[in-house]
């Protein structure tokens, strides 16, 4: 039986029984390879943008599933997908700059899938932010650990339409609260991951105040302010985490 990480099988289990899926950026193929193994998916699509991870994703199949058939597509994005093709499609592993990409490549196909499931590796509030500003609605957050490193989830429904953003001090307020950084989603679901992904945080924005005021140059002593003003709202948003 194929054991995924914790990261993988958390993206798993945001699949529901009989849901078809594309894994876009499939690599290994391990995540497709288990929904299939498991029966939970009738039918996945293993995609990426290089021929060697769809190697790499047929030997894994013949390991792991052998003698069941799965649809290997070689191309950049939702391109190796038709519209409507499967319920959910999942992005991981990639940075949030190029899952915007994806979905912004052509928003009615993207609309045509009801369901995906994003796990980005950099610039998760760009994309949070490019989701909010495009009406797209984030149904689930969730924080899960691989190996020393807090990895995010989020999952969007592309059947709940939201009106796209047009009020400026809405999104002012939103970029001051942190919110596409931290999801209020989080805090609402009590993710047990959140005090210790907020510590995190402020140590990190303590050590770059820290490096600022001891070898800062003027162009950084100019950001000083915009540090403190993050320092100041997460330690908030760590008493709100520990009083919730
Ligand atoms: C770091 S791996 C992630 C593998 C797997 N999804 C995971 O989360 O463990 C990123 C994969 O995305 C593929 N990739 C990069 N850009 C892509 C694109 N525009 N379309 C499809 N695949 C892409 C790369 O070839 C690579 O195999």
């Amino acid at each position: 039986m194929l054991r995924l990480s914790e990261r993988l099988a958390a993206i798993a289990d945001y699949v529901r029984e009989g849901e078809t899926i594309a894994d876009i950026g499939t690599d290994h193929g391990l995540l497709p390879i288990f929904l299939l193994q498991q029966k939970r998916s009738p039918k996945v699509i293993l995609s990426d943008i290089r021929e060697g991870p769809l190697r790499k994703a047929e030997e894994n199949l013949v390991i792991y599933a052998p003698g069941i058939e799965a649809d290997l597509r070689l191309g950049s994005g939702l391109e190796t997908l038709k519209n409507s093709e499967v319920d959910v499609v999942i992005i991981a592993g990639m940075g949030g700059h190029m899952i915007c990409d994806i979905m912004a490549a052509n928003p009615e196909k993207t609309r045509s899938f009801p369901k995906f499931i994003l796990q980005p590796r950099t610039a998760q509030d760009k994309l949070r932010m490019w989701l909010y500003e495009n009406g797209y609605a984030i149904t689930h957050e969730l924080l899960v650990r691989e190996r020393n490193k807090i990895c995010e989830i989020i999952v969007v429904d592309t059947t709940l339409r939201r009106e796209r953003i047009q009020n400026e001090n809405q999104l002012k307020t939103k970029l001051f609260d942190l919110e596409f950084e931290i999801s209020p989603l989080l805090f609402s679901n009590g993710d047990p991951l959140l005090k210790e992904w907020i510590e995190y945080k402020i140590k990190t924005e303590e050590e770059i105040i820290e490096s600022i005021r001891t070898k800062g140059s003027k162009a950084s002593l100019s950001k000083l302010n915009n540090h403190e003003q993050r320092l100041k709202k997460l330690k908030e948003l760590h008493k709100r985490c520990l009083f919730s």
